[in-house]
């Protein structure tokens, strides 16, 4: 694996990069569109290629474990093979789903029991087995088992949970170093920056993330319910810390605006579910603004759904189709909402990409801000 630094943008702490693994390049910034159960959700594999073209996607450990279950996926020959993509795969660990359980799951130092939220049955996760489970799955990326703190979340709370996330980090390392790949391609572990809200802690997590001298790192922990200042505010202190030659990945972040405003940080991946998952509410991200496509003001416009074009969907149907698709109930709504969605993201990151290496992306970035912040 190979993480090459192609430019800095002057005006700003944003750079462009290529991240190199057995499955391709990719060049960043990227956002990776979520594929939580082996699928990013409504999408042939064809649109995604052809059309959104991502150079990677993210799987989750939690729901592939509970289904289709670890012993199938090793029958496969791993996700990638099980699901027909052959470019990246990065898999989130477990750590923020079992989080979203709350009522749910108990956390000790061991590991996280948790109840199926399929059967209701109990099973367990250890840094471990939640390392021998991504093994399995084979994806190209594995991300550490931490926990994700929630906001607010009470000082002593939040310090005594990072030092276990950090625990947890040296047992992640020593069974990942323990066990080989199996698919005949190499994996990378990425370690995960907790701390909540509280600079000291940030600071204290992203020494001890740096010195483990993993390949790339994570800032977890954020995106949960925090103003946009705070997150911000977490990232530059954490970006600061962990090294510059290695890919920073922001987990389950955002808006289109928290990403260009991560990015000028110093951030280079990005994950988030909004553009699938608001898309299938019936809300699109545009260059200009977000449209609520259901809205009775988009009855009779027969104009495209995006001028921009950039997925052949946003001038093949008119925003007067969509809304009608959305009123009927019909699946091809929800499928086209989301190709729109993600080729916008998509379209995004690279839009950054090329504003980095033409030196002027804090001025674009400012102008993109402004503009996107509206509901049209
Ligand atoms: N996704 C979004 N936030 C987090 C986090 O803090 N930890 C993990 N594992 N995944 C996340």
């Amino acid at each position: 694996m190979q993480f090459k630094r192609i430019a800095n943008d002057p005006g700003s702490r944003a750079r462009a990069g290529e991240l190199t693994t057995d499955h391709g390049t990719i060049e960043t910034p990227i956002f990776m569109p979520v594929g939580t159960a082996g699928t990013v959700k409504g999408v042939h594999q064809r649109e995604l290629t052809d059309d959104i073209n991502p150079d990677i996607i993210l799987g989750n450990t939690y729901h592939l474990y509970l289904r289709p279950k670890t012993d199938i996926l090793e029958k496969a020959g791993g996700l990638h093979k099980f699901m027909n993509w052959d470019r990246n795969i990065l898999t989130d660990s477990g750590g923020y789903q079992v989080y979203s359980l709350s009522n749910n799951r108990k956390i000790k130092e061991e590991g996280v029991k948790f109840k199926s939220h399929i059967d209701g049955s109990y099973h367990v996760f250890t840094p471990e087995n939640v390392m021998d489970i991504q093994r399995t799955i084979g994806a190209d990326i594995i991300m550490a088992f931490d926990e994700c703190t929630p906001y607010p979340c009470d000082y002593h709370y939040a310090k005594r949970s990072m030092y276990m996330t950090h625990r947890w980090l040296d047992r992640c390392i020593k069974r990942f170093n323990d066990t080989p790949s199996k698919y005949g391609y190499e994996q990378t572990l990425f370690p995960i920056v907790q701390g909540s809200t509280y600079k000291d802690l940030r600071k204290q997590s992203a020494e001890y993330i740096a010195n483990a001298g993993a390949f790339g790192n994570a800032i977890g922990g954020l995106s949960v319910g925090e103003p946009a200042e705070e997150m911000y505010a977490m990232t530059e202190v954490v970006c600061e810390i962990l090294p510059e030659e290695k890919p920073r990945y922001l987990m389950g972040v955002g808006t289109p605006i928290n990403i260009l405003e991560n990015i000028a940080l110093g951030v280079d991946m990005f994950d988030c579910v909004m553009p699938t998952r608001n898309a299938r509410n019936g809300m699109l991200f545009t260059a200009h603004g977000t449209i609520n496509i259901k809205n009775k003001k988009w009855e009779d416009d027969f104009s495209p759904i995006d001028e921009m074009g950039i997925t052949y969907v946003d001038t093949y149907y008119s925003k007067a189709y969509l809304r009608h698709l959305f009123a009927a109930n019909e699946y091809l709504g929800k499928q086209i909402a989301t190709i729109h969605n993600l080729g916008f993201y998509l379209w995004l990151v690279r839009e950054a990409r090329k504003h980095i290496l033409a030196g002027d992306f804090a001025e674009w970035k400012n102008t993109m801000v402004k503009q996107m912040d509206k509901r049209l």
